[in-house]
């Protein structure tokens, strides 16, 4: 498993200023907390009853001075935070102007659509980004409310649906950013992972041409018996392969599947072993998704396991 990376490891300028005023928030509010129990054990014990003393203690009703020192130094470290929070916000929240979006990340129960509208490539739950660079990208939603957060990189943001959100994702480095939807959304909420892979400019240039080759559709074999039962077995009334009769929209795109690193959302690594499993069963891994089992024979899962993996 690779770590999960906390706010408290910014890799990002928006996280870095979202991580120090966490921190200075945490340190004046657990300081003040100890300072009033500090107070609470000294006064507990200075001033406890005397056993020889029977006598009413001295009443003290109230002092001007320091009814005013303590509204004022509460006003003042309000005002402090107040106002690193505004600097925050302005570095967390750049304007968008009229800046079009890079890329859109849609919310699905339970995955994430990726859509960068520039190129035309479509891939879902592994956001791939040139490292260094700010992108604009808008988050939308096609059912209910996800939360889409990779805590190294920035803010959360919500995914509602009518309602797209505009968020600049900027990664400092090369990397893989590991996130997930932070908005309850249903059974499998737990399941809806995001991967931000980061890469040099060459890096994400390569890999988005390659997204945009449309793989040749295998006709013999294995695959291509793979390829036959996925236009018959109602996979293409759910999901698209560049290149074939399957365009849906209702799962996510499958034409590099091979280049993802994970199946559903994160619940499996991206292996053949792992793929039979899931199309075997999908429901065993990810109960409640709108991927059905499909009831295939061992032999038919096979080939379309052949088919997805020959698609590159
Ligand atoms: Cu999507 Cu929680």
């Amino acid at each position: 498993m690779e770590k999960l990376g906390g706010i408290f490891n910014p890799s990002s300028p928006e996280m870095e200023a979202l991580s120090s005023l966490t921190l200075y928030t945490i340190v004046t509010t657990v300081g003040i907390l100890l300072l009033i129990v500090a107070a609470m054990i000294y006064i507990i014990i200075a001033y406890r009853k005397n056993p020889d003393d029977n006598q009413e203690p001295y009443q003290n009703f109230g002092n001007l001075n320091l009814e005013i020192v303590w509204t004022l130094i509460p006003c003042a470290i309000v005002a402090v935070l107040f106002l690193l929070t505004c600097n925050t916000m302005k570095v967390v929240d750049p304007p968008v102007g009229d800046h079009e979006p890079d890329i859109i990340i849609i919310g699905h129960q339970w995955w994430w659509e990726i859509r960068y509208p520039k190129s035309g490539v479509i891939t879902a739950n592994e956001l791939h980004i040139p490292a260094g660079k700010y992108l604009l990208a808008r988050i939308e939603s096609v059912d209910v409310i996800h939360d889409f957060w990779v805590p190294e990189l920035g803010r959360k943001i919500d995914a509602i649906p009518g309602h797209p959100n505009h968020m600049w994702i900027v990664a400092g480095e090369p990397g893989l950013y590991i996130g997930a939807c932070a908005e309850f959304c249903g059974a499998q909420h737990a399941n809806m992972h995001i991967r931000v892979i980061a890469e040099t400019e060459e890096e994400f240039k390569e890999w988005e041409k390659q997204e945009l080759v449309i793989p040749p559709t295998p006709r013999t074999g294995l695959a291509g018996n793979g390829a036959k039962l996925f236009q018959e077995k109602a996979c293409m009334n759910c999901h698209t392969i560049m290149g074939t009769a399957a365009a849906a929209r209702v799962g996510p795109n499958l034409t590099h599947l091979n280049d993802r690193q994970t199946i559903g959302a994160g619940v499996l690594t991206n292996t053949p072993e792992n793929l039979n499993k899931w199309l075997t069963n999908p429901q065993k891994y990810k109960q409640g998704s709108l991927m059905p089992n499909m009831k295939l024979s061992p032999t038919e899962v096979e080939a379309i396991v052949a088919y997805l993996e020959a698609l590159k």
